[in-house]
């Protein structure tokens, strides 16, 4: 289990070629990636759909990267079997989404995965503070979630970043910070600057054709 001051570079497999994904996966694999983030996405939480617990277990026997699971979905709770079962290893979890939050986070560790809560650019700091120490990972949202390729968003959340990983310390938790949306070369300085430790990125490292050096730019 890495710590939470060592970088992870997390690939979003949105921004890969769907049509080919056992290949694109193996592709970020072999470029270096920690872990291979999935967005999934109902339609209803986020204005946009992506893929279900079936996508999840169509990518699972191409990789033994960490799959860390990412649902902005309004019911997380009620789905939560099918992606254990599609081979999840990590499933963060919205707290603006309809559910039980703590009880949500128990049951995902309760089967045997690390378990994660994320806040949109909107939400405030505040809104997590509780869960804090119920947590593996917590994830910031660096752009509105729904679409890949927007524009990280400093402002609105590296303050967050900074007071999650001040909390932390503070109180002698150990949960990885992460950001999703916008990063790139660039931006991943900022939101490591400010205390995040998980990049996910899609964008930034599918667009390119050079993953390995992408990759490698990107842990400074
Ligand atoms: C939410 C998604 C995206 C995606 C990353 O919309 O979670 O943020 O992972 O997209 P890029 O890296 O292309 O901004
Ligand atoms: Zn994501």
């Amino acid at each position: 289990m890495s710590d939470c001051n060592t970088r992870i570079i997390a690939p979003s497999v949105l921004a890969s070629d769907w049509g080919k994904v056992g290949e694109e996966v193996r592709r970020a694999d072999e470029a270096g990636a920690d872990w291979l983030h999935l967005d999934v996405m109902d339609g209803h939480f986020v204005e946009n759909i992506s893929f279900g617990p079936q996508f999840v277990g169509a990518v699972r026997p191409h990789t033994e990267l960490t799959l860390d699971v990412h649902l902005m979905i309004t019911r997380p709770d009620k789905y939560l079997p099918m992606f254990i079962k599609a081979g999840a290893d990590r499933i963060t979890v919205h707290v603006e989404a309809d559910h039980d939050v703590s009880a949500t986070l128990k049951s995902i560790r309760e089967a045997g995965l690390r378990c994660g809560l994320a806040l949109n650019p909107a939400t405030p700091f505040e809104d997590v503070v509780p869960y804090l120490d119920q947590i593996d990972l917590l994830l910031v949202m660096t752009v509105v979630p729904g679409f890949g390729g927007q524009s990280f968003m400093e402002k609105e959340t590296m303050p967050k970043v900074a007071a999650a990983k001040e909390f932390r310390e503070a109180n002698g938790l150990a949960y990885h910070i992460e950001v999703d949306g916008g990063i790139d070369q660039e931006t991943v300085k900022i939101a490591g600057e400010n205390g995040a430790n998980v990049m996910v990125a899609g964008t930034s490292l599918y667009g390119k054709p050079d993953m390995k050096s992408a990759i490698e730019e990107m842990r400074g």
